[in-house]
């Protein structure tokens, strides 16, 4: 049965972080993914000049600049992130607004987290009912490939769900800084929020209040990527959309590695300094009726520096129907989503583990109207 499945790992967990450790040259088979889905070797694995990108192309970079002040932002900006959700489902985003000095130290709580001895964090290890606290995996498939990293889950929002006693005591300033960090950038979700809803013609509240207002989740993973000795045999993040509504990204400053589906590409973003990385998650792509997109992205590992970086989810509140807007379905675009909780998603998600788009692509409707005369 499923409820009896989630309470525990099918297997035995195994922290990467220890498996790093201890030196080993080859990663145990239960890394190894299959060719198709390895990473091409990447030419220059290095902290990077940032003025230069990689593969020549790079993610759109959103600069809120001037529309702190004003309430209501030029239509340059709003076309910017149109541009931005239809064509790429990510973008950078500069001058949030949130402090560069608490980015900072959040993301450096994390890794000294991270930086303490397995056994130190073996008290927070979690199980895939709740994924709250210290964590190896995703999904609960017996014998499924896994990820190249480790992980700390926690939730934030609403405050009902907030446990500040299951978060890391250790950092000391580690709950501080949580709070403070997710009280920034859920102020920062849901200015953007809204400029994402005017962009598609709506009033400013028009999103927020169909994810459920002051309702939403929001859940913090913080990600722990450690060297690996044969990088191009796995991945940190098998291929993945985010469930949510949006994702803010705190990459690690020192070390690339989160790349971005675009058509059949892999693109390795890189990280302008202070900026969040933006993505669109799939109750996006329904609310839009597909008209603004998540995006598939997964992570590389290299076998010269451990890699740590924040991600801040947002979802709909548990209970709520999400659906096609009613204005974004027409005539010529029908709904191409039925109705769903966001709690069904999650569990179907949680059960099965990253898999690129397919959950998306199994809820898209059947047509309804043969289009044969
Ligand atoms: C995630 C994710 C990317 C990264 O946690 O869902 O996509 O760079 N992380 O760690
Ligand atoms: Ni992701």
């Amino acid at each position: 049965m499923m409820t009896s499945s989630l309470q525990s790992w099918p297997e035995p967990i195994v922290r990467v972080q220890a498996l790093s450790e201890s030196g080993i040259p080859r990663i145990p088979e239960r890394f190894v993914r299959p060719p198709s889905e390895r990473p091409s070797p990447i030419p220059n694995f290095a902290p990077q000049d940032p003025d230069r990108t990689r593969d020549g192309i790079n993610i759109p970079i959103i600069d809120l600049a001037g529309i702190m002040s004003s309430a209501d932002g030029s239509t340059l900006l709003l076309e910017r992130i149109s541009y931005a959700c239809r064509e790429w489902g990510f973008f950078q985003v500069v001058n949030h607004g949130v402090s560069e000095e608490l980015m900072g130290a959040a993301r450096e709580a994390w890794r000294e987290f991270f930086r303490l001895p397995v056994e130190a964090k073996q008290e927070y290890a979690n199980n895939p009912s709740t994924y709250e606290g210290y964590g190896s995996r995703i999904g609960v498939e017996r014998e499924a490939t896994l990820d190249w990293s480790d992980y700390f889950f926690l939730y934030y929002s609403p405050r009902s769900a907030r446990n500040p006693s299951k978060w890391p005591a250790i950092p000391l300033s580690c709950r501080e800084l949580i709070s403070e960090y997710g009280k920034e950038v859920t102020e920062l979700c849901g200015r953007l929020l809204s400029l994402i809803s005017r962009s598609l013609g709506f009033e400013g509240d028009y999103f927020e209040r169909a994810f459920g207002g002051e309702e939403f989740g929001a859940c913090l993973r913080a990600n722990f990527y450690p060297k690996c000795p044969q990088p191009d045999l796995t991945l940190g993040l098998s291929a993945h959309s985010d469930p949510g509504f949006l994702t803010f990204l705190l990459p690690d400053p020192h070390v690339a590695g989160l790349q971005v589906r675009q058509g059949d590409q892999w693109v390795t973003v890189e990280p302008i300094p202070n900026a969040f990385i933006v993505n669109l998650g799939d109750q996006m792509q329904v609310v839009t009726n597909a008209i603004y997109r998540s995006v598939e992205h997964r992570v590389i590992v290299n076998s010269a520096k451990e890699r740590v970086s924040l991600a801040f989810f947002y979802n709909p509140k548990s209970d709520l129907l999400i659906q096609p807007a009613e204005e974004l379905v027409t005539e010529d675009r029908p709904a191409l989503y039925s109705p769903m909780t966001y709690e069904e998603y999650r569990t179907y998600i949680r059960t099965k583990g990253p898999r690129g788009k397919s959950q998306l692509q199994s809820l898209m409707r059947l047509p309804t109207k043969k289009l044969t005369p």
